[in-house]
Protein backbone atom coordinates (compact mmCIF):
# COMPACT_ATOMS: atom_id res chain seq x y z
CA UNK A 1 0.00 0.00 0.00
CA UNK A 2 1.95 2.74 1.53
CA UNK A 3 5.47 3.30 -0.07
CA UNK A 4 8.66 2.73 2.43
CA UNK A 5 8.50 6.87 3.58
CA UNK A 6 11.43 5.77 6.71
CA UNK A 7 15.04 6.27 6.89
CA UNK A 8 17.27 3.34 5.12
CA UNK A 9 18.20 0.95 8.12
CA UNK A 10 20.46 -2.13 8.74
CA UNK A 11 23.85 -2.75 6.81
CA UNK A 12 24.99 -1.05 3.77
CA UNK A 13 24.39 -3.85 0.84
CA UNK A 14 26.30 -2.20 -1.49
CA UNK A 15 29.48 -2.33 0.67
CA UNK A 16 29.02 -6.09 1.02
CA UNK A 17 28.85 -7.93 4.19
CA UNK A 18 30.36 -11.18 5.29
CA UNK A 19 29.11 -14.21 3.70
CA UNK A 20 29.38 -15.90 7.47
CA UNK A 21 26.86 -13.23 8.71
CA UNK A 22 23.77 -15.21 6.94
CA UNK A 23 23.36 -18.59 8.03
CA UNK A 24 21.93 -21.20 5.80
CA UNK A 25 18.02 -19.82 5.46
CA UNK A 26 19.01 -16.59 7.50
CA UNK A 27 17.54 -13.38 5.98
CA UNK A 28 18.82 -9.74 6.99
CA UNK A 29 17.68 -6.42 6.29
CA UNK A 30 19.57 -3.72 4.82
CA UNK A 31 19.47 -1.23 2.16
CA UNK A 32 20.96 0.15 -1.03
CA UNK A 33 20.72 3.86 -1.49
CA UNK A 34 17.87 4.62 0.15
CA UNK A 35 16.00 1.49 -0.75
CA UNK A 36 15.21 -1.02 1.85
CA UNK A 37 16.74 -4.66 0.85
CA UNK A 38 16.39 -8.16 2.11
CA UNK A 39 19.21 -10.71 1.90
CA UNK A 40 18.70 -14.70 1.94
CA UNK A 41 20.45 -17.23 1.99
CA UNK A 42 19.63 -20.65 0.62
CA UNK A 43 22.67 -23.03 0.64
CA UNK A 44 25.50 -21.31 -1.32
CA UNK A 45 22.88 -18.57 -3.09
CA UNK A 46 22.42 -15.49 -1.85
CA UNK A 47 19.25 -13.78 -3.23
CA UNK A 48 18.41 -9.78 -2.88
CA UNK A 49 14.65 -8.71 -2.97
CA UNK A 50 12.48 -5.59 -1.73
CA UNK A 51 12.59 -6.05 1.87
CA UNK A 52 8.64 -5.57 1.99
CA UNK A 53 5.36 -7.27 1.14
CA UNK A 54 3.73 -5.60 -2.08
CA UNK A 55 0.65 -6.42 -0.24
CA UNK A 56 0.20 -4.50 2.99
CA UNK A 57 4.15 -3.64 3.22
CA UNK A 58 4.65 -6.45 5.77
CA UNK A 59 8.44 -6.88 6.70
CA UNK A 60 9.46 -9.55 4.87
CA UNK A 61 12.97 -10.06 7.32
CA UNK A 62 10.19 -11.64 9.62
CA UNK A 63 8.50 -14.11 7.45
CA UNK A 64 9.56 -17.52 6.71
CA UNK A 65 12.21 -18.89 4.07
CA UNK A 66 11.13 -22.20 2.45
CA UNK A 67 13.14 -23.64 -0.54
CA UNK A 68 13.97 -20.41 -2.87
CA UNK A 69 10.37 -18.28 -1.79
CA UNK A 70 9.72 -16.05 1.37
CA UNK A 71 6.31 -16.25 2.47
CA UNK A 72 5.22 -12.75 4.45
CA UNK A 73 4.44 -12.66 8.45
CA UNK A 74 0.99 -10.81 8.05
CA UNK A 75 -1.38 -12.37 5.65
CA UNK A 76 0.82 -15.26 4.28
CA UNK A 77 1.54 -14.44 0.28
CA UNK A 78 4.38 -15.99 -1.03
CA UNK A 79 6.88 -14.47 -3.43
CA UNK A 80 10.21 -16.38 -5.39
CA UNK A 81 13.47 -15.54 -4.24
CA UNK A 82 14.78 -16.01 -8.42
CA UNK A 83 12.25 -13.54 -9.50
CA UNK A 84 9.90 -11.57 -7.15
CA UNK A 85 7.54 -13.33 -8.30
CA UNK A 86 4.10 -12.99 -5.99
CA UNK A 87 3.37 -17.02 -6.12
CA UNK A 88 0.77 -16.98 -3.58
CA UNK A 89 -2.14 -14.72 -3.30
CA UNK A 90 -2.85 -11.97 -1.46
CA UNK A 91 0.08 -10.08 -3.03
CA UNK A 92 -0.15 -9.99 -6.86
CA UNK A 93 2.79 -7.55 -7.26
CA UNK A 94 6.22 -9.15 -7.80
CA UNK A 95 8.88 -7.75 -5.82
CA UNK A 96 11.94 -5.77 -6.63
CA UNK A 97 14.88 -8.47 -7.09
CA UNK A 98 18.80 -7.28 -6.81
CA UNK A 99 21.79 -8.46 -8.05
CA UNK A 100 24.06 -10.20 -5.93
CA UNK A 101 28.03 -10.43 -6.32
CA UNK A 102 29.98 -13.41 -3.48
CA UNK A 103 33.81 -12.35 -3.36
CA UNK A 104 36.51 -12.91 -1.45
CA UNK A 105 34.28 -14.37 1.29
CA UNK A 106 31.82 -10.90 1.18
CA UNK A 107 28.03 -10.37 -0.35
CA UNK A 108 27.58 -7.37 -2.34
CA UNK A 109 24.49 -6.43 -3.49
CA UNK A 110 24.94 -4.50 -7.10
CA UNK A 111 21.77 -3.13 -9.21
CA UNK A 112 18.52 -3.86 -9.52
CA UNK A 113 17.75 -6.65 -11.89
CA UNK A 114 15.64 -5.49 -15.01
CA UNK A 115 15.81 -9.36 -16.39
CA UNK A 116 13.24 -11.23 -13.95
CA UNK A 117 9.91 -11.92 -15.25
CA UNK A 118 7.44 -15.27 -13.85
CA UNK A 119 8.02 -18.14 -14.62
CA UNK A 120 5.59 -20.45 -16.67
CA UNK A 121 3.58 -22.62 -14.40
CA UNK A 122 3.49 -26.02 -15.81
CA UNK A 123 2.90 -27.57 -18.95
CA UNK A 124 -0.58 -27.14 -21.08
CA UNK A 125 -1.84 -30.63 -21.98
CA UNK A 126 -4.30 -28.98 -23.59
CA UNK A 127 -4.19 -25.81 -26.50
CA UNK A 128 -5.54 -22.72 -24.66
CA UNK A 129 -8.88 -21.98 -25.40
CA UNK A 130 -10.04 -18.76 -27.38
CA UNK A 131 -12.27 -16.81 -25.05
CA UNK A 132 -12.33 -17.22 -21.41
CA UNK A 133 -15.24 -15.27 -19.37
CA UNK A 134 -15.06 -14.95 -15.82
CA UNK A 135 -18.68 -14.35 -14.06
CA UNK A 136 -17.69 -12.26 -10.82
CA UNK A 137 -15.14 -9.02 -10.46
CA UNK A 138 -14.12 -10.20 -7.24
CA UNK A 139 -11.33 -12.09 -5.24
CA UNK A 140 -11.41 -15.02 -7.07
CA UNK A 141 -12.48 -13.20 -10.39
CA UNK A 142 -9.40 -10.59 -10.38
CA UNK A 143 -6.84 -13.21 -9.32
CA UNK A 144 -7.69 -15.52 -12.34
CA UNK A 145 -7.80 -12.63 -15.04
CA UNK A 146 -4.52 -11.09 -13.62
CA UNK A 147 -2.49 -14.81 -13.71
CA UNK A 148 -3.88 -15.43 -17.18
CA UNK A 149 -2.25 -12.11 -18.61
CA UNK A 150 0.97 -13.21 -16.19
CA UNK A 151 1.20 -16.68 -17.95
CA UNK A 152 0.89 -14.57 -20.97
CA UNK A 153 -2.61 -16.14 -21.81
CA UNK A 154 -3.09 -14.30 -25.27
CA UNK A 155 -6.76 -15.41 -26.02
CA UNK A 156 -9.39 -13.00 -25.09
CA UNK A 157 -10.59 -12.42 -21.46
CA UNK A 158 -14.27 -10.77 -20.45
CA UNK A 159 -14.92 -10.33 -17.25
CA UNK A 160 -18.94 -9.59 -16.33
CA UNK A 161 -19.18 -8.28 -12.60
CA UNK A 162 -22.53 -7.05 -11.92
CA UNK A 163 -21.10 -4.36 -9.26
CA UNK A 164 -20.37 -0.94 -10.51
CA UNK A 165 -17.09 -0.51 -9.27
CA UNK A 166 -14.10 -2.25 -11.11
CA UNK A 167 -12.56 -5.17 -8.28
CA UNK A 168 -11.71 -3.89 -4.92
CA UNK A 169 -9.89 -4.80 -2.01
CA UNK A 170 -13.04 -5.82 -0.19
CA UNK A 171 -11.32 -6.50 3.36
CA UNK A 172 -10.57 -2.81 3.29
CA UNK A 173 -14.09 -2.08 3.70
CA UNK A 174 -14.86 -2.58 6.60
CA UNK A 175 -11.17 -1.61 8.12
CA UNK A 176 -9.25 1.42 7.45
CA UNK A 177 -11.38 2.11 4.81
CA UNK A 178 -14.77 2.31 6.91
CA UNK A 179 -12.78 3.70 9.95
CA UNK A 180 -11.61 6.94 7.85
CA UNK A 181 -7.71 6.07 8.27
CA UNK A 182 -7.55 4.38 4.00
CA UNK A 183 -8.03 6.65 1.35
CA UNK A 184 -10.74 5.37 -1.65
CA UNK A 185 -7.47 6.00 -3.78
CA UNK A 186 -5.81 2.43 -2.06
CA UNK A 187 -9.21 0.37 -2.43
CA UNK A 188 -9.37 -0.83 -5.89
CA UNK A 189 -7.30 -3.68 -6.88
CA UNK A 190 -5.99 -1.88 -9.99
CA UNK A 191 -6.38 1.13 -11.71
CA UNK A 192 -8.52 1.63 -14.73
CA UNK A 193 -5.72 1.70 -17.33
CA UNK A 194 -4.84 -2.29 -16.14
CA UNK A 195 -7.52 -3.87 -17.88
CA UNK A 196 -7.01 -1.90 -20.98
CA UNK A 197 -2.95 -2.45 -21.04
CA UNK A 198 -3.82 -6.39 -20.38
CA UNK A 199 -6.68 -6.30 -23.20
CA UNK A 200 -9.12 -7.60 -20.11
CA UNK A 201 -12.56 -6.48 -21.04
CA UNK A 202 -13.87 -5.85 -17.76
CA UNK A 203 -17.81 -5.24 -18.31
CA UNK A 204 -19.20 -3.27 -15.04
CA UNK A 205 -22.96 -3.82 -14.28
CA UNK A 206 -23.35 -6.63 -16.48
CA UNK A 207 -25.83 -8.51 -14.62
CA UNK A 208 -25.55 -12.56 -15.61
CA UNK A 209 -28.93 -14.10 -15.81
CA UNK A 210 -28.24 -17.38 -17.19
CA UNK A 211 -25.32 -19.33 -17.81
CA UNK A 212 -25.95 -22.65 -20.82
CA UNK A 213 -23.12 -25.43 -20.58
CA UNK A 214 -24.42 -27.02 -23.59
CA UNK A 215 -24.39 -23.98 -25.96
CA UNK A 216 -21.41 -23.07 -23.88
CA UNK A 217 -22.72 -18.76 -23.25
CA UNK A 218 -23.68 -16.75 -20.62
CA UNK A 219 -26.51 -14.77 -21.13
CA UNK A 220 -27.04 -11.07 -19.30
CA UNK A 221 -30.05 -9.82 -17.82
CA UNK A 222 -30.48 -7.18 -20.67
CA UNK A 223 -30.61 -10.27 -23.18
CA UNK A 224 -27.03 -9.68 -24.92
CA UNK A 225 -25.06 -13.17 -25.12
CA UNK A 226 -21.41 -13.87 -24.72
CA UNK A 227 -20.06 -17.03 -25.97
CA UNK A 228 -16.99 -18.50 -23.69
CA UNK A 229 -14.58 -21.33 -24.59
CA UNK A 230 -13.60 -21.75 -20.60
CA UNK A 231 -15.65 -19.95 -17.84
CA UNK A 232 -15.09 -19.46 -14.50
CA UNK A 233 -18.18 -18.48 -12.06
CA UNK A 234 -16.84 -16.65 -9.17
CA UNK A 235 -19.80 -15.12 -7.84
CA UNK A 236 -19.06 -15.17 -4.36
CA UNK A 237 -21.49 -13.97 -1.59
CA UNK A 238 -24.42 -11.92 -0.67
CA UNK A 239 -25.42 -10.35 2.90
CA UNK A 240 -28.02 -12.12 4.85
CA UNK A 241 -30.77 -9.18 4.99
CA UNK A 242 -32.55 -9.18 8.58
CA UNK A 243 -35.91 -10.86 8.15
CA UNK A 244 -37.65 -7.68 10.82
CA UNK A 245 -39.50 -4.81 10.35
CA UNK A 246 -37.82 -2.03 9.89
CA UNK A 247 -35.22 -3.60 8.02
CA UNK A 248 -35.65 -1.76 4.80
CA UNK A 249 -34.87 1.94 5.49
CA UNK A 250 -31.92 4.20 4.17
CA UNK A 251 -30.40 4.24 7.71
CA UNK A 252 -29.62 -0.15 7.79
CA UNK A 253 -27.01 -1.49 6.06
CA UNK A 254 -25.40 -4.70 5.17
CA UNK A 255 -21.61 -4.21 4.07
CA UNK A 256 -20.51 -6.24 1.00
CA UNK A 257 -19.82 -3.75 -1.80
CA UNK A 258 -17.72 -0.41 -2.36
CA UNK A 259 -20.92 1.37 -2.55
CA UNK A 260 -22.67 -0.73 0.63
CA UNK A 261 -18.93 0.96 2.49
CA UNK A 262 -19.50 4.25 0.95
CA UNK A 263 -23.01 4.83 2.10
CA UNK A 264 -21.90 3.54 5.70
CA UNK A 265 -19.47 6.23 6.05
CA UNK A 266 -21.45 8.63 4.87
CA UNK A 267 -23.89 7.98 7.62
CA UNK A 268 -20.71 7.69 9.84
CA UNK A 269 -20.24 11.59 9.17
CA UNK A 270 -22.72 12.73 10.85
CA UNK A 271 -24.40 9.87 13.47
CA UNK A 272 -23.89 9.70 16.73
CA UNK A 273 -25.23 6.29 18.04
CA UNK A 274 -25.27 3.09 16.04
CA UNK A 275 -26.51 -0.34 16.33
CA UNK A 276 -24.12 -3.73 14.95
CA UNK A 277 -26.57 -6.43 14.57
CA UNK A 278 -23.93 -9.74 14.51
CA UNK A 279 -21.19 -10.21 16.48
CA UNK A 280 -19.72 -11.43 13.70
CA UNK A 281 -15.97 -11.15 12.11
CA UNK A 282 -17.56 -8.17 9.64
CA UNK A 283 -20.01 -6.42 12.33
CA UNK A 284 -16.84 -6.73 14.87
CA UNK A 285 -14.61 -5.05 12.03
CA UNK A 286 -17.47 -2.64 11.31
CA UNK A 287 -17.95 -1.78 15.11
CA UNK A 288 -14.38 -1.25 15.53
CA UNK A 289 -14.24 0.89 13.23
CA UNK A 290 -17.27 2.87 13.75
CA UNK A 291 -15.36 3.43 17.06
CA UNK A 292 -12.58 4.72 15.92
CA UNK A 293 -14.75 7.11 14.48
CA UNK A 294 -15.53 7.92 17.83
CA UNK A 295 -19.61 6.76 17.82
CA UNK A 296 -21.27 4.90 20.06
CA UNK A 297 -21.79 1.36 19.24
CA UNK A 298 -23.80 -1.46 20.41
CA UNK A 299 -23.86 -4.57 19.18
CA UNK A 300 -26.93 -7.22 18.93
CA UNK A 301 -26.18 -11.06 19.04
CA UNK A 302 -27.46 -13.99 20.08
CA UNK A 303 -24.15 -15.50 20.75
CA UNK A 304 -23.13 -16.04 24.12
CA UNK A 305 -19.27 -15.19 23.18
CA UNK A 306 -18.75 -13.28 20.34
CA UNK A 307 -16.60 -15.71 17.47
CA UNK A 308 -16.86 -18.69 19.61
CA UNK A 309 -17.71 -21.20 16.97
CA UNK A 310 -14.80 -20.34 14.96
CA UNK A 311 -12.19 -19.25 17.36
CA UNK A 312 -13.48 -21.02 21.18
CA UNK A 313 -14.21 -19.73 24.17
CA UNK A 314 -11.44 -18.24 25.12
CA UNK A 315 -10.52 -16.01 22.33
CA UNK A 316 -14.38 -15.18 21.69
CA UNK A 317 -13.70 -13.37 26.01
CA UNK A 318 -10.96 -12.06 24.78
CA UNK A 319 -12.89 -10.43 21.72
CA UNK A 320 -15.47 -9.58 23.94
CA UNK A 321 -13.17 -7.73 26.29
CA UNK A 322 -10.98 -5.95 23.49
CA UNK A 323 -13.87 -4.32 22.36
CA UNK A 324 -15.57 -3.29 25.38
CA UNK A 325 -12.09 -1.70 26.12
CA UNK A 326 -12.89 0.60 23.15
CA UNK A 327 -15.71 1.30 24.65
CA UNK A 328 -18.38 -1.10 22.89
CA UNK A 329 -21.63 -1.88 24.31
CA UNK A 330 -22.76 -5.70 23.82
CA UNK A 331 -26.39 -6.88 24.12
CA UNK A 332 -25.49 -10.79 23.68
CA UNK A 333 -27.93 -14.11 24.12
CA UNK A 334 -30.36 -11.00 22.38
CA UNK A 335 -31.66 -10.37 19.02
CA UNK A 336 -33.19 -7.60 17.16
CA UNK A 337 -36.96 -7.93 16.21
CA UNK A 338 -37.79 -4.89 14.76
CA UNK A 339 -35.85 -1.28 13.48
CA UNK A 340 -38.76 1.48 14.32
CA UNK A 341 -37.42 4.83 12.62
CA UNK A 342 -33.92 5.09 14.67
CA UNK A 343 -35.21 2.94 17.70
CA UNK A 344 -34.13 -0.82 17.62
CA UNK A 345 -36.24 -3.29 19.70
CA UNK A 346 -34.62 -6.07 21.08
CA UNK A 347 -36.43 -9.40 21.89
CA UNK A 348 -35.19 -9.25 25.59
CA UNK A 349 -37.71 -5.91 25.99
CA UNK A 350 -34.90 -3.62 25.37
CA UNK A 351 -35.03 -0.58 22.78
CA UNK A 352 -31.41 0.92 21.55
CA UNK A 353 -31.47 4.61 19.59
CA UNK A 354 -29.40 4.24 16.43
CA UNK A 355 -28.95 7.23 13.75
CA UNK A 356 -27.04 4.08 11.60
CA UNK A 357 -27.91 0.19 11.73
CA UNK A 358 -25.01 -2.15 10.67
CA UNK A 359 -26.43 -5.66 9.83
CA UNK A 360 -23.67 -8.48 9.74
CA UNK A 361 -25.21 -11.97 9.97
CA UNK A 362 -23.58 -13.65 7.93
CA UNK A 363 -23.61 -14.43 3.94
CA UNK A 364 -25.18 -16.68 1.78
CA UNK A 365 -23.22 -18.13 -1.50
CA UNK A 366 -24.60 -16.57 -4.99
CA UNK A 367 -25.82 -19.74 -6.42
CA UNK A 368 -28.57 -19.13 -8.77
CA UNK A 369 -26.65 -19.08 -12.02
CA UNK A 370 -25.31 -23.00 -11.36
CA UNK A 371 -28.19 -24.11 -9.97
CA UNK A 372 -30.37 -23.18 -13.03
CA UNK A 373 -27.27 -24.94 -15.11
CA UNK A 374 -27.95 -27.51 -13.49
CA UNK A 375 -23.92 -27.92 -12.09
CA UNK A 376 -24.04 -30.23 -8.70
CA UNK A 377 -24.73 -28.57 -5.54
CA UNK A 378 -24.04 -29.02 -2.31
CA UNK A 379 -24.34 -25.90 0.57
CA UNK A 380 -22.11 -24.33 -3.05
CA UNK A 381 -20.97 -25.75 -6.08
CA UNK A 382 -19.25 -28.57 -5.86
CA UNK A 383 -15.80 -28.71 -7.60
CA UNK A 384 -12.83 -31.18 -7.81
CA UNK A 385 -9.30 -30.59 -7.03
CA UNK A 386 -8.68 -28.97 -9.92
CA UNK A 387 -11.64 -26.24 -9.22
CA UNK A 388 -13.99 -27.98 -12.37
CA UNK A 389 -17.22 -28.42 -11.75
CA UNK A 390 -19.83 -30.96 -12.59
CA UNK A 391 -20.16 -29.03 -16.63
CA UNK A 392 -16.76 -29.13 -18.28
CA UNK A 393 -15.47 -26.71 -19.29
CA UNK A 394 -16.91 -24.29 -16.31
CA UNK A 395 -14.74 -24.02 -13.40
CA UNK A 396 -15.72 -22.29 -9.76
CA UNK A 397 -13.79 -20.40 -7.16
CA UNK A 398 -13.98 -18.30 -4.06
CA UNK A 399 -17.23 -17.84 -1.72
CA UNK A 400 -19.19 -20.64 -3.98
CA UNK A 401 -16.90 -23.18 -4.30
CA UNK A 402 -17.34 -26.56 -1.93
CA UNK A 403 -13.74 -28.18 -2.63
CA UNK A 404 -11.93 -31.34 -1.38
CA UNK A 405 -9.49 -30.05 0.98
CA UNK A 406 -7.09 -32.31 1.38
CA UNK A 407 -5.77 -30.99 5.12
CA UNK A 408 -8.85 -31.89 6.76
CA UNK A 409 -9.88 -34.87 4.89
CA UNK A 410 -13.45 -32.80 3.83
CA UNK A 411 -15.08 -31.23 1.39
CA UNK A 412 -15.30 -27.53 2.71
CA UNK A 413 -16.38 -24.26 1.62
CA UNK A 414 -15.18 -20.73 2.81
CA UNK A 415 -15.38 -17.02 2.98
CA UNK A 416 -11.64 -16.01 2.95
CA UNK A 417 -10.28 -13.59 0.40
CA UNK A 418 -6.83 -15.48 -0.03
CA UNK A 419 -8.25 -18.86 -0.81
CA UNK A 420 -10.91 -16.87 -2.84
CA UNK A 421 -7.58 -15.23 -4.69
CA UNK A 422 -5.64 -19.06 -4.31
CA UNK A 423 -8.37 -20.75 -6.32
CA UNK A 424 -8.78 -18.07 -8.56
CA UNK A 425 -5.08 -18.66 -9.50
CA UNK A 426 -5.37 -21.77 -9.81
CA UNK A 427 -8.71 -22.06 -11.60
CA UNK A 428 -6.67 -19.57 -14.36
CA UNK A 429 -3.81 -22.20 -14.49
CA UNK A 430 -6.54 -25.33 -15.45
CA UNK A 431 -8.26 -23.08 -17.53
CA UNK A 432 -5.05 -23.07 -19.66
CA UNK A 433 -5.01 -26.83 -19.47
CA UNK A 434 -2.45 -27.08 -16.84
CA UNK A 435 -3.46 -30.06 -14.40
CA UNK A 436 -2.71 -28.26 -10.79
CA UNK A 437 -4.81 -29.29 -7.68
CA UNK A 438 -5.63 -26.38 -5.39
CA UNK A 439 -3.84 -28.03 -2.60
CA UNK A 440 -3.45 -24.33 -0.24
CA UNK A 441 -4.07 -24.86 3.67
CA UNK A 442 -6.88 -22.63 4.15
CA UNK A 443 -5.98 -19.06 5.53
CA UNK A 444 -7.62 -15.47 6.34
CA UNK A 445 -7.31 -12.83 8.86
CA UNK A 446 -9.46 -10.42 10.84
CA UNK A 447 -8.38 -7.16 12.29
CA UNK A 448 -10.03 -5.44 15.51
CA UNK A 449 -8.39 -1.61 16.15
CA UNK A 450 -4.71 -2.50 16.12
CA UNK A 451 -4.96 -6.47 16.80
CA UNK A 452 -4.39 -8.69 13.94
CA UNK A 453 -5.95 -12.21 14.32
CA UNK A 454 -4.51 -15.00 11.94
CA UNK A 455 -5.97 -18.32 11.12
CA UNK A 456 -4.68 -21.17 9.26
CA UNK A 457 -6.28 -24.71 8.68
CA UNK A 458 -9.86 -25.44 8.76
CA UNK A 459 -11.61 -26.60 12.24
CA UNK A 460 -15.34 -27.21 12.13
CA UNK A 461 -15.34 -28.73 15.49
CA UNK A 462 -11.95 -29.72 17.75
CA UNK A 463 -11.58 -32.25 21.10
CA UNK A 464 -9.02 -30.21 22.27
CA UNK A 465 -7.73 -26.71 22.25
CA UNK A 466 -4.36 -26.04 23.40
CA UNK A 467 -3.06 -22.09 24.31
CA UNK A 468 0.31 -21.29 24.07
CA UNK A 469 0.97 -17.61 25.25
CA UNK A 470 -1.20 -14.98 26.80
CA UNK A 471 -4.12 -14.45 25.05
CA UNK A 472 -5.06 -10.96 27.31
CA UNK A 473 -1.45 -10.16 26.96
CA UNK A 474 -2.15 -10.27 23.21
CA UNK A 475 0.75 -12.44 22.20
CA UNK A 476 -1.01 -16.19 21.92
CA UNK A 477 -1.31 -18.96 19.29
CA UNK A 478 -4.12 -21.59 19.94
CA UNK A 479 -4.34 -24.69 18.46
CA UNK A 480 -7.52 -26.68 17.55
CA UNK A 481 -7.10 -30.35 17.31
CA UNK A 482 -8.91 -33.61 16.87
CA UNK A 483 -7.03 -36.65 17.74
CA UNK A 484 -4.08 -35.34 18.69
CA UNK A 485 -3.86 -33.67 15.40
CA UNK A 486 -3.69 -30.30 14.65
CA UNK A 487 -6.76 -29.15 12.31
CA UNK A 488 -6.10 -25.10 12.77
CA UNK A 489 -3.76 -22.68 14.63
CA UNK A 490 -5.35 -19.15 15.82
CA UNK A 491 -2.67 -16.12 16.49
CA UNK A 492 -1.86 -12.95 17.49
CA UNK A 493 1.37 -11.66 16.86
CA UNK A 494 3.08 -14.76 16.49
CA UNK A 495 3.21 -14.68 12.97
CA UNK A 496 6.35 -16.60 12.37
CA UNK A 497 4.88 -19.41 14.52
CA UNK A 498 1.35 -18.95 12.16
CA UNK A 499 3.97 -19.27 9.27
CA UNK A 500 5.29 -22.38 10.38
CA UNK A 501 1.96 -24.24 11.19
CA UNK A 502 1.14 -23.52 8.12
CA UNK A 503 4.07 -25.07 6.35
CA UNK A 504 3.63 -28.15 8.97
CA UNK A 505 0.23 -28.73 7.49
CA UNK A 506 1.57 -28.83 4.21
CA UNK A 507 3.84 -31.13 4.67
CA UNK A 508 1.44 -33.41 6.60
CA UNK A 509 -0.40 -33.56 3.76
CA UNK A 510 2.55 -34.26 1.69
CA UNK A 511 3.37 -37.04 4.13
CA UNK A 512 -0.03 -38.76 3.84
CA UNK A 513 -0.74 -39.38 0.40
CA UNK A 514 -3.94 -40.69 1.17
CA UNK A 515 -4.81 -37.66 2.37
CA UNK A 516 -4.83 -36.14 -1.31
C1 LIG B 1 -16.43 -6.09 4.32
C2 LIG B 1 -15.75 -7.41 4.15
C3 LIG B 1 -14.54 -7.64 4.81
C4 LIG B 1 -13.89 -8.86 4.69
N1 LIG B 1 -12.71 -9.06 5.34
C5 LIG B 1 -12.06 -10.22 5.19
C6 LIG B 1 -10.82 -10.46 5.86
O1 LIG B 1 -10.33 -9.62 6.61
N2 LIG B 1 -10.20 -11.63 5.66
C7 LIG B 1 -10.72 -12.60 4.86
O2 LIG B 1 -10.12 -13.65 4.72
N3 LIG B 1 -11.90 -12.42 4.22
C8 LIG B 1 -12.58 -11.26 4.37
N4 LIG B 1 -13.77 -11.07 3.73
C9 LIG B 1 -14.30 -12.13 2.87
C10 LIG B 1 -13.75 -12.00 1.45
O3 LIG B 1 -13.87 -10.69 0.99
C11 LIG B 1 -14.47 -12.97 0.53
O4 LIG B 1 -14.22 -14.28 0.98
C12 LIG B 1 -14.00 -12.82 -0.91
O5 LIG B 1 -14.26 -11.54 -1.41
C13 LIG B 1 -14.66 -13.86 -1.81
O6 LIG B 1 -14.25 -13.66 -3.11
P1 LIG B 1 -15.18 -14.09 -4.34
O7 LIG B 1 -14.40 -13.75 -5.56
O8 LIG B 1 -15.68 -15.44 -4.14
O9 LIG B 1 -16.45 -13.14 -4.21
P2 LIG B 1 -16.57 -11.57 -4.24
O10 LIG B 1 -15.28 -10.92 -3.88
O11 LIG B 1 -17.78 -11.23 -3.45
O12 LIG B 1 -16.89 -11.25 -5.76
C14 LIG B 1 -18.06 -11.70 -6.37
C15 LIG B 1 -18.30 -10.86 -7.60
O13 LIG B 1 -19.31 -11.45 -8.41
C16 LIG B 1 -20.20 -10.47 -8.86
N5 LIG B 1 -21.45 -11.15 -9.22
C17 LIG B 1 -22.24 -11.91 -8.42
N6 LIG B 1 -23.30 -12.40 -9.12
C18 LIG B 1 -23.16 -11.95 -10.39
C19 LIG B 1 -23.92 -12.09 -11.59
N7 LIG B 1 -25.03 -12.83 -11.63
N8 LIG B 1 -23.49 -11.46 -12.71
C20 LIG B 1 -22.36 -10.70 -12.70
N9 LIG B 1 -21.61 -10.54 -11.58
C21 LIG B 1 -21.99 -11.15 -10.46
C22 LIG B 1 -20.26 -9.51 -7.69
O14 LIG B 1 -20.74 -8.26 -8.06
C23 LIG B 1 -18.77 -9.45 -7.31
O15 LIG B 1 -18.09 -8.57 -8.17
C24 LIG B 1 -14.45 -9.87 3.87
C25 LIG B 1 -15.66 -9.64 3.21
C26 LIG B 1 -16.31 -8.43 3.34
C27 LIG B 1 -17.62 -8.19 2.64
S1 LIG C 1 1.31 -7.59 3.92
FE1 LIG C 1 2.22 -9.31 3.05
S2 LIG C 1 0.59 -10.63 2.68
FE2 LIG C 1 -0.34 -8.86 3.43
Amino acid sequence: MADDQAKPSGPDLAAGIAFAELADGGMLAGHVGEEQVLLVRVGKEVFATAAHCSHYHGPLADGLVVGDTVRCPWHHACFSLRTGEALHAPALSPIDCWSVDQRDGKVFVTAKRTDVKPARRGKPASPAPDRIVIVGGGAAGFAAAEMLRRQDYKGGIVMLSNDDTAPVDRPNLSKDYLAGTAPEEWIPLRGDDFYADNAIELRLKANVATLDPRAREVALADGSKVPYDRLLLATGAEPVRLPIPGADQPHVHTLRSLADSRAIVALAKTARRAVVIGASFIGLEAAAALRTREIEVHVVAPDKRPMERVLGPAMGDFVRALHEEHGVVFHLEDTATAIDGKQVKLKSGGMLEADLVVVGVGVRPRLDLAEKAGLTLDRGVVVDAFLETSAPGIYAAGDIARWPDPHSGQAIRVEHWVVAERQGQIAALNMLGVREKFEAVPFFWSQHYDIPINYVGHAEKWDELAIEGDISGKDCLLRYKTKGRTLAVASIFRDLASLQAELAMERDMAASPSAR
